[in-house]
């Protein structure tokens, strides 16, 4: 949601904000933008479309040093070249980037800047447009001065980088909720949303803390509290830059991702099995009494989560539910200092997410996050974090990601009834080592048409495979756009059987031999109606009277293990079904990776 890049150093800053941008490009495909000052002036380029197509489009000069960039997911004003960032401020003597949302800024263009003329209608303008209004009402202000003085007018969240005509070779940042990290290498410093944005070149990084601001020129990086006084910023060794993702010999990173899949769990499973585990690592009191789990999170690490809480109660003997995080805010269950509350997010900056994350603490829960990204603010605000190694996902839509997090989370809910997780470990080993990834393409690749003609499609399904329904459910919507909605097999029959008629394609997810007669007599039901069924199964369902050119196969793994296999072939036909209609399925309409607002 949004990416911002910054570069300052001794080498051509276009080539390193675009090489920033590629790798932060994941957060917002709708436009692109660049700035930097040169002849005396800010000069802004920008683009509707992705990073490539700007650069492509554009020339700059090679000898500039200092400049800003930004990759956009559109919050205020529609997607046009007039709302892309960088912004310029009316006196054209400012240019800023911006992530997070300004909430008041109506009020600050209707109000306080009522005689000042705005470009657009993106809440970002209110922001560059009051750091030269201080600066014109009260010349003697620095820029800095009239940075701070900005940050006092503004509600919501941001991470910004501003350019200023008047100090050429400085980068003024501030952060409120929204990441920002900056990276230092020799005669270079980098600023970016993301870990991934900084450059190669960069030895030693730091999370900007939140409610800070600072500036960066080539001597120096100073960060200041709101009242002014002065944050020492504790950079950290890079441990290892990851490469910019290549597709390889994929015609997308969802392909990729998912083809990776087996190899993920393999590698998290290892790490967790380690004698230097991150388990391991963490205080042993930590794990001391607690009475109950809270899972929280949003979209597909939400249903992640589901498969969390099932396991965690079934294996832990622990009471674990799962919550929404946009609703968890507002109706958090009971909480004490011995219930741990536990955040998954794949990026560790949903907003939502880290929302939660300072409701439970507030009231005294333990927090846990488990995410990709170490480096995030989940990370950094949670007690405790465990990573799950899934390496970076690009695709919006969440794949490999998604496995990864059940692993670590079957891992924790047997490693929460008695410390020991090794048998469950190597069970999930030996079954990843037997995964036909080719064998589930194939499989995949049989439905594509009859799913892709669908004008809607039921999932259904009972126990983990409701959970399976709903990821499965998620994937399909999110990148081919056909309305689709996932029940529990039980459900049907209290309301939306009403929507069926001639014709309603049902894919009903059977994994579990003890549900086969519960789930396909409600199935039944819908079939007696006119729905056309589609059976995602391994099992023998001889006794009713399927078709085989309507089964679909599912991964033959141990039942308790299903929701962490099973999902893969839906995640390949979702692909499938996105690429036929003729979508970009890493770049579906609307969404965006990291939803760093509310
Ligand atoms: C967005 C993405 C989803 C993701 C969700 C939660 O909506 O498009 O793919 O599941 O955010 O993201 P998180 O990073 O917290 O797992």
């Amino acid at each position: 949601m949004c990416g911002i890049v910054g570069y300052l150093g001794k080498n051509d800053c276009v080539e390193n904000i675009k090489e920033g941008l590629l790798s932060v490009e994941y957060r917002g495909y709708d436009s692109a933008g660049i700035s930097y000052i040169h002849d005396g002036a800010i000069q802004i380029q920008k683009r509707v479309g992705s990073v490539a197509n700007l650069f492509d489009s554009i020339t700059c000069p090679t000898d500039t040093h200092c400049g800003i960039g930004h990759t956009r997911w559109a919050t205020h004003g529609e997607v046009c070249e007039k709302n892309a960032h960088p912004h310029i401020s009316f006196d054209n003597r400012f240019s800023l980037v911006h992530n997070g949302i300004i909430e008041n800024y109506a009020v600050i263009k209707d109000g306080i800047l009522k005689d000042i003329p705005f470009r657009t209608n993106v809440d970002t303008e209110s922001i560059v447009n009051l750091v030269a209004y201080f600066r014109i009402v009260n010349p003697k202000l620095s820029v800095l001065e009239a940075l701070c003085e900005t940050l006092k007018n503004l509600q919501g969240s941001y991470a910004v980088a501003m350019l200023a005509l008047d100090t050429p070779d400085t980068i003024y940042f501030a952060r409120k909720e929204s990441p920002l990290l900056i990276g230092k290498g020799d005669g270079e410093t980098f600023i970016s949303s993301d870990v991934l944005g900084l450059g190669k070149s960069c030895s030693e990084y730091v999370v900007v803390p939140n409610g800070v601001y600072g500036y960066i020129n080539k001597d120096e990086v100073k960060a200041f509290e709101e009242s002014g006084s002065d944050v020492c910023l504790e950079f950290k060794s890079m441990i290892s830059h990851s490469e910019r993702a290549q597709k390889g010999d994929n015609a997308h990173f969802m392909q990729k991702e998912i083809n990776e899949i087996p190899t993920v769990i393999e590698n998290t499973v290892k790490i967790y099995l380690n004698e230097d585990n991150p388990i391991s690592k963490v205080d042993k009191s930590f794990w001391q009494d607690i009475e109950k789990i809270e899972f929280i999170a949003c979209g597909t690490s939400y249903h992640a989560s589901m498969v969390g809480a099932m396991f965690t109660e079934d294996n832990a003997h622990k009471v674990a539910r799962t919550h929404l995080a946009s609703e968890f805010v507002y109706n958090p269950p009971l909480l004490n200092k011995n219930t741990l509350c536990v955040f998954v997010s794949q990026s560790g900056e949903t907003a939502d997410t880290l929302h939660a994350v300072r409701v439970a603490k507030e009231r005294g829960a333990k927090s846990l996050g488990i995410t990709n990204v170490m480096t995030s603010n989940l990370a950094s605000e949670c007690d405790v974090c465990l990573p799950i190694c899934a390496g970076v996902e690009v695709a919006v839509a969440s794949t490999k990601a998604y496995n990864a997090q059940v692993t670590v989370m079957m891992i924790l809910a047997d490693f929460l009834r008695d410390g020991d997780y090794k048998d469950i470990a190597e069970k999930i080993l030996s079954q990843a080592a037997s995964i036909d990834l080719d064998g589930m393409w194939a499989s995949a690749k049989k439905f594509v048409k009859r799913v892709a003609n669908s004008s809607s499609i039921y999932f259904v399904g009972r126990h983990m495979d409701y959970i399976t329904c709903l990821e499965s459910c998620l994937k399909l919507k999110e990148i081919s756009y056909i309305p689709c909605e996932a029940y529990a097999a039980g459900e049907l029959k209290h309301g939306t059987i009403a929507l069926v008629e001639d014709g309603t394609t049902m894919l009903a997810i059977v994994t579990e031999p003890k549900l086969i007669s519960k789930t396909l007599n409600i199935v039944e039901q819908a079939k007696a109606r006119g729905a056309k069924l589609i059976y995602f199964t391994s099992l023998n369902l001889k006794d009713f009277a399927v078709s085989e050119k309507d089964v679909m196969a599912a991964p033959k793994v141990d039942v308790e293990l299903s929701p962490l296999f099973s999902i893969i072939p839906m995640q390949m036909l979702s692909y499938m079904v996105s690429v036929y209609k003729g979508y970009n399925p890493d770049r579906p309409r609307n969404l965006a990776k990291s939803v760093t607002v509310e």
